[in-house]
Parts: C-alpha cells; sequence; structure tokens
C-alpha cells in the first residue's frame, strides 16, 4: 500500500456456494482522486466485488482495508461509519419516489438506506441547518439545486441518477462504488453522469470506481481500467494500455458487441500489455 491508497483489497474471494466463485483472489489498491472502471462480462463478479467492498454482502476471504484499516469485520456502529464511508450509486438510483429530491439527498444525511421508513415531521426535526446546507451543496455539485422541491418520481433517469449521486455525496464518503450508474440512461445523460462523477473524483480527492459495461465511456473518462472474467482480474493497468487484446481475453465471446469502439490504431505496444494469466 502506498502513502495514497485509499481502498486496498488483498486476496478477496466470494464464494456462493461450492460451484460459485463468484470473486476469486483479487487484489488491488485505489488511490485518491482515482477513476477506475472495473470492466468484464456479465456474470464476471463486478457487483459482487462492489457489493463486498460496503460489505452489502460478506466476503469469504480476503483482507478489505480503508485508509488502512481492515473493515471485513466491523460490525455494529463501525458498520454503519463504513456504509456512510464508502458511497454506493445503483443503476436503479434506488430513491424514494413520493419524496422531493431535497429530502432524498436529506436521507444521505442519515447515512440509512434509502427504503427505510421515516416520516418526513421527523426529517425535519432530525436536520440541522449545516445537514441542510451540505445537501444542498451536493446538488449544487452535481447541477440540480433547482430541481430540489420537485418530487424524485418526476425526473427523467438522468436527473434521478444525478439525485443519487448528490444523495452519496451528503455522506460525506471516503470512496464511491457505482454499480452500472449509466446503465439505464441515455446517451447524452450517460455522458453528463459519467462527467460528474469524474469531477467529483478530482475535487474531492475521493476514489471512484465504476462497474462499466461501456468500453468507450471506460476509455473516456477513467483513469485506469481493472478487467474482470470469471471472478479473477486479469488486467489491471491505465486506459491507454488497455488493448483490444486485452479486451478480447475479458469479454471473450463478448468482444464484437462490447467493445467495437476499441481503437485498434491507437493500441500501445503489445508489449507494454499487462495481462494476467486467467
Ligand atoms: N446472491 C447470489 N447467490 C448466488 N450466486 C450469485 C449471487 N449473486 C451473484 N451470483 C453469481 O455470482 C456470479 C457473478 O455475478 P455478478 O452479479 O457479480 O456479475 P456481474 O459481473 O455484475 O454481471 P452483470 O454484468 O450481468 O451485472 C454469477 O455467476 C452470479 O450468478
Ligand atoms: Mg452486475
Amino acid at each position: 500500500m502506498n502513502s495514497q491508497s485509499v481502498l486496498t483489497v488483498n486476496n478477496l474471494t466470494k464464494i456462493f456456494n461450492p460451484d460459485t466463485t463468484a470473486v476469486d483472489d483479487v487484489s488491488f489498491s485505489v488511490n485518491q482522486g482515482e477513476l477506475v472502471a472495473i470492466l468484464g462480462p456479465s456474470g464476471a463478479g463486478k457487483s459482487t466485488l462492489l457489493r463486498c467492498l460496503n460489505r452489502l454482502i460478506p466476503r469469504t476471504t480476503g483482507e478489505i482495508r480503508i485508509h488502512g484499516e481492515e473493515i471485513t469485520r466491523c460490525r455494529g456502529r463501525d458498520l454503519l461509519k463504513l456504509r456512510s464511508d464508502v458511497g454506493m450509486v445503483f443503476q436503479q438510483f434506488n430513491l424514494v419516489p413520493r419524496l422531493t429530491v431535497f429530502e432524498n439527498v436529506l436521507a444521505g444525511r442519515l447515512s440509512l438506506c434509502a427504503n427505510l421508513l421515516w416520516s418526513m415531521a421527523s426529517v425535519f426535526k432530525i436536520f440541522k441547518e449545516t445537514e441542510k446546507q451540505k445537501a444542498f451543496e451536493a446538488l449544487t455539485q452535481v447541477g440540480i439545486s433547482h430541481l430540489s422541491p420537485k418530487r424524485a418520481d418526476s425526473l427523467s433517469g438522468g436527473q434521478q441518477q444525478r439525485v443519487a449521486i448528490a444523495r452519496t455525496l451528503a455522506q460525506e464518503p471516503r470512496v464511491v462504488l457505482a454499480d452500472e450508474p449509466v446503465a439505464s440512461l441515455d446517451p447524452a445523460s450517460s455522458h453528463r453522469v459519467m462527467g460528474i462523477l469524474k469531477k467529483i473524483c478530482e475535487s474531492r480527492r475521493i476514489p471512484v470506481l465504476i462497474n462499466l459495461h461501456q468500453v468507450d465511456l471506460a476509455q473516456q473518462y477513467a483513469d485506469r481500467i481493472i478487467g474482470i472474467q470469471d471472478g479473477r482480474l486479469v488486467f489491471d493497468g491505465p486506459v491507454d494500455q488497455f488493448t483490444p487484446g486485452i479486451a478480447k481475453t475479458i469479454y471473450g465471446a463478448e468482444f464484437e458487441s462490447a467493445v467495437c469502439s476499441v481503437n485498434i490504431n491507437s493500441a500501445p505496444d503489445a508489449a507494454k500489455e499487462k495481462t494476467f494469466a486467467a
């Protein structure tokens, strides 16, 4: 682990049953301000990896450290703290539809999951001015503070995802994990959301890990790509080293549909490729 490492994963394995090793002995570390795209075919283990990192599911073996602190065994109050330290953005936004944009973002200050039932009356008794200010700042950072009073379910998909990102930011996380955050969005909204995640990474100096299916978005926005195949880490390197050969190794039969935008002409010297035995 170098001095800038925020998240360190050592030999992480998740076995669901004896036949399914979803994450298989994966190790990597992520520095502050680094945007990492996690690529791999369907069923490779990308979501399982992210879920282990914020303890939505328990890992089978291995170590996860955030700022040096081992988090795989934390319980109770420590686990709640971990959940607020590790912000999570999902494909389906997970907003409370009947609440306003602002109320949804305030929920991030509670560090509770969005489907927890709480009444609005209690919300406004709980939150202090400073907390409302933080929620407003988060909405401003994703460019939708003007939508604060609107009901969440009246927004477009792209706007809802920005609310979800603002809710995560309101937690003041030390790491952000995003599981296919643009999979339900049109191309223009996808670029906007990716641009916002990139800015967050740079301005807040926190690492952002994003599961993606679109190689072109990974190449455009990420600093680094991690490739997963059958639960194993098969590539870890800067975007410009992610060659068509590596993409083919990772995607196998899904290669044509997943990575048609890989620019073969800009591929670096094959000797620079950093592949690992699958
Ligand atoms: N709760 C679970 N119980 C049993 N097996 C599971 C469970 N969740 C995932 N798996 C299995 O673990 C493997 C990895 O699944 P995962 O959802 O992590 O893949 P993924 O890379 O996110 O795929 P996709 O790109 O389709 O979202 C798959 O074989 C999947 O069937
Ligand atoms: Mg997934």
